[in-house]
C-alpha cells in the first residue's frame, strides 16, 4: 500500500515522477508508452493514490441564500457581455490560446493559420461544459486551481481563411484537434485571474487521444473494430457538451453530438444508426471524407464506441480518460453526481434530443472517503435507469438491465453490454417518457435528493406523426421550454420512485400565443440549457436560444443569450448576464468560496444559417478582441467589493 501524496502536491511532473507513491496503474500511465499501452490493451485506469477531501457541491460554510442581492441587467443585443453594476466579467482562455503545455506555447494567429499541430496545444472552439478543481489536491482554495472544460465543435468558417475549400487531411486534423477538452491552471495573483503558462498539468484531449472503455460494452462485439480487435481502446472523445464533477476530483465529460459526425454515404442505415440519428451525408463537419474512420460503411462499428461519458483525472497530464459505458449510450448533456445517504452514487444524466429520456446511474459500490483508488471505479459497476414521469405527478427509474422486462434476445438485446451500445433502444422498450430535449441536471446541495433538468425546447411537439402532450412535457410545439424538478423518495438517489412537478415555463406571460405563454415572475427568458446551483442554493440558468430564432418576432423582449438567478421557494427570475450577438451562455464553475464565477461564450457571431463565412467572419460579433475573427472564450465575473456571486 502507498502513502497517500502530500497535500501540498501542486506540480503534475512531482506526482509522475514520485514512483513511490503512485499506484501500479498511474505508473502505466506515467510510463507506458502509448504504443505500449495499446499493445498490452491493459484496462487499468489512472487510480492515483491522493487523499480525498470532498469536492462535494454542499458546502457547510454557507447558509441557503434567500435573497438575490444584485440589480438585474436589461436584455441586451449588444455585442458584448454585460453583468451587474458593481461585477466585472474579463474574457480569458479564448480559442487559439495556448493551453500552457511546458515547451509548446504556440501564438493565436487572427489570420486563422496556425497549424493542425499548433492546435493541437491550444483552446479548442466553442467552449461548453466547465469545472474548477482547487489546487492544492484536495484543498478550498479559491484563487488557484485547475479548469477541466469542453470544446464542444468546431465551425470550419471561423477554422480555416478558406473555409471549407481546398478541403484535405490535414484541415481535417486541424478541426479534429480544435475539438476535445482543455486543462488549464489558473491563478488569481493581484485581483486578476489568469492562465498560468507554463504548467505542468496543462493538457489537451482531442479526437486522438487514446481512451481506455469500462464496464459491460468493454470488448463488446458491437466495440470491436479493425484498428481495436479487443474493443477496449478507443481514440478520442468529440462533440463533449456539458459536464459533471466528482467528489474526488475528476471530470466527467459527455459526448453529445457524435452522431454528426459520421456518415453512411449508400444510405444503407441500420435500425442502431437511424434510432441515433447517423446520416448518409453531412455538411458540417467533412472529417470522413479524408478520415474514414468516420464512414460507417468502412467502419461500421466505430460510432458505437462514441456517445458515453467520460472521466479525466485533471490532477495528472499523462493520465488515460475512461469511457464508462455504465452510464449507458446517448446524446449525453451533462453527469450530475450526488452521494447518496448511504454512500453510493447517483448520477444523473439527459439525452438531448427531442422525446429523449432522462437516465440514472446508481453504483454497486459506495464512496469511500480518501480512497480515490476505489472511488475511481465506482463508475464502472451499478444500475442505468431510464424515467417515466407518471401523469399524477409520480414517477419511477426503470432498470436497464439485460432478461428483464423485455431487454432480451428475441428483442435485439444478447447481453449487457448490447443494452447499454444500444440504451435508446433499451429506455423504448420500457415505455420511457418522452422529453422536451433534457439538458442540464442540477442538484438542490441544500434538499437531499431534489433535482432540477432543463427540457430546452421542442417544436415538433405535437406535430403529426408526433407525440402530442403529457403532464411532464405540457406544451405542444414546445418553443421555449420549461425546468422540471423531481425528489427522490426519502431523498435518496439509490430509490426508484419520485414525484415531480414543474418547476418554470419559459416564455413571456403576455404572449398572444397560449402555446409560447410562460410563468416566469421577473425577467423573461427561452431555451434554457446550462443550470447548477451555486454553493449558496442560487440556481443559475444560461439560454441556448438558436441564432436562427435569436432577436427573432417570437423571442422579442428577452434579447440574446443571457443567465438568470433564481432562488428556488421564491418565484423570482433575475436577468445577471447578456451575451455577446450570435452567442450562447455555457459553463458554469464557482470557487469554493462562492466569490468567483467562471463561465464560457461559445459560438459568438454565428450566423443565423449556421457555420461561418470564411470571407466576413465578423458579420454578426466581433467579441472579445474587436477585430479579427469571433472567438469562443471563458469568462471569470467577481464581485468589485470581493464579495460572494449573487449576494
Ligand atoms: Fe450541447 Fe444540448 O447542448
Ligand atoms: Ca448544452
Ligand atoms: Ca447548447
Amino acid at each position: 500500500m502507498s502513502k497517500p501524496l502530500s497535500l501540498k502536491t501542486t506540480n503534475a511532473e512531482d506526482i509522475c515522477n514520485d514512483s513511490e507513491n503512485l499506484a501500479f496503474s498511474q505508473v502505466l500511465d506515467c510510463h507506458l508508452s502509448r504504443r505500449k499501452l495499446l499493445q498490452s490493451g491493459a484496462v487499468l485506469g489512472s487510480v492515483a493514490m491522493m487523499p480525498s477531501l470532498s469536492f462535494a457541491k454542499t458546502a457547510p460554510t454557507f447558509e441557503r441564500a434567500t435573497s438575490l442581492g444584485f440589480t438585474s441587467v436589461p436584455f441586451s443585443t449588444e455585442d458584448k457581455v454585460i453583468v451587474p453594476k458593481g461585477y466585472t466579467a474579463r474574457a480569458f482562455y479564448k480559442w487559439g490560446d495556448p493551453v500552457g503545455i511546458v515547451g509548446n506555447m504556440p501564438k493565436f494567429k487572427f489570420d486563422a493559420s496556425n497549424s493542425a499541430e499548433e492546435q493541437a496545444a491550444q483552446a479548442g472552439m466553442h467552449h461548453d461544459g466547465m469545472a474548477f478543481f482547487p489546487l492544492p489536491y484536495g484543498s478550498n482554495t479559491a484563487t488557484h486551481g485547475l479548469l477541466a472544460m469542453n470544446h464542444e465543435y468546431v465551425d470550419n468558417g471561423l477554422l480555416f481563411k478558406d473555409g471549407i475549400e481546398n478541403w484535405d487531411l490535414t484541415k481535417v486534423r486541424k478541426s479534429q484537434n480544435a475539438m476535445g477538452i482543455s486543462v488549464v491552471e489558473v491563478k488569481r495573483e493581484n485581483n486578476e485571474w489568469s492562465v498560468v503558462m507554463p504548467s505542468s498539468f496543462a493538457r489537451r484531449i482531442t479526437p486522438h487521444t487514446p481512451m481506455l472503455v469500462t464496464g459491460p460494452a468493454a470488448g463488446n462485439d458491437l466495440m470491436k473494430t479493425a484498428a481495436d480487435p479487443k474493443g477496449i481502446v478507443v481514440l478520442g472523445t468529440m462533440q463533449n457538451c456539458a459536464n459533471g464533477k466528482t467528489p474526488w476530483g475528476t471530470y466527467l465529460t459527455c459526448e453529445e453530438n457524435w452522431s454528426d459526425i459520421f456518415v453512411n454515404p449508400s444510405n444503407n442505415l441500420t435500425a442502431l444508426e437511424k434510432r441515433y440519428g447517423i446520416k448518409s451525408k453531412e455538411k458540417s463537419y467533412l472529417w470522413s471524407k479524408e478520415d474514414e474512420r468516420f464512414n460507417t460503411e468502412i467502419n461500421p462499428n466505430e460510432p458505437n464506441r462514441f456517445g458515453w461519458v467520460v472521466e479525466i483525472d485533471p490532477f495528472n497530464p499523462t493520465s488515460t480518460p475512461r469511457k464508462h459505458t455504465m452510464l449507458g449510450r446517448i446524446k449525453h448533456e451533462g453527469a450530475e453526481m450526488v452521494i447518496t445517504p448511504n454512500g453510493q452514487v447517483a448520477v444523473y444524466m439527459g439525452d438531448d434530443q427531442r422525446f429523449e429520456y432522462i437516465y440514472k446511474f446508481v453504483s454497486k459500490n459506495r464512496y469511500k472517503e480518501g480512497d480515490r483508488v476505489a472511488n475511481m471505479r465506482l463508475l464502472e459497476e451499478g444500475t442505468l435507469y431510464v424515467a417515466k414521469f407518471n401523469e399524477d405527478g409520480s414517477g419511477e427509474w426503470l432498470p436497464l438491465v439485460f432478461g428483464q422486462n423485455g431487454l432480451t434476445p428475441e428483442n435485439g438485446f444478447a447481453d449487457q453490454g448490447e443494452v447499454l451500445v444500444k440504451t435508446r433502444m433499451a429506455g423504448d422498450v420500457l415505455g420511457a417518457t418522452k422529453m422536451d430535449r433534457p439538458e442540464w441536471i442540477s442538484a438542490d446541495p441544500f434538499e437531499s435528493g431534489s433535482l432540477y433538468c432543463t427540457l430546452t425546447n421542442n417544436s415538433e411537439r405535437g406535430k403529426e406523426g408526433k407525440p402530442g402532450t403529457d403532464a411532464a412535457n405540457p406544451r405542444n410545439n414546445n418553443r421555449f421550454g420549461h425546468i422540471i424538478r423531481w425528489k427522490e423518495k426519502n431523498g435518496d438517489g439509490t430509490e426508484l420512485s419520485f414525484k415531480w412537478n414543474i418547476f418554470v415555463l419559459a416564455g413571456n406571460p403576455d404572449s398572444p400565443k397560449e402555446e409560447h405563454r410562460g410563468n416566469i415572475m421577473g425577467d423573461i427568458f427561452g431555451s434554457p440549457d446550462g443550470l447548477a446551483f451555486d454553493y449558496r442554493g442560487v440556481l443559475w440558468i444560461q439560454t441556448d436560444v438558436s441564432s436562427s430564432r435569436l432577436n427573432e418576432k417570437e423571442y422579442a423582449g428577452m434579447g440574446n443569450n443571457q443567465m438568470v438567478a433564481t432562488i428556488p421557494g421564491t418565484g423570482e427570475y433575475r436577468r445577471f448576464l447578456t451575451a455577446p450577438n450570435g452567442s450562447e451562455v455555457t459553463g458554469i464553475a464557482f470557487t469554493p468560496d462562492n466569490k468567483t464565477l467562471f463561465i464560457n461564450i461559445q459560438h459568438p457571431g454565428e450566423p443565423k444559417d449556421g457555420d461561418s463565412d470564411p470571407l466576413n467572419p465578423t458579420a454578426v460579433s466581433s467579441w472579445p478582441d474587436g477585430h479579427s475573427r469571433p472567438r469562443a472564450a471563458t469568462v471569470v465575473i467577481t464581485k468589485d467589493d470581493g464579495g460572494v456571486i449573487g449576494s
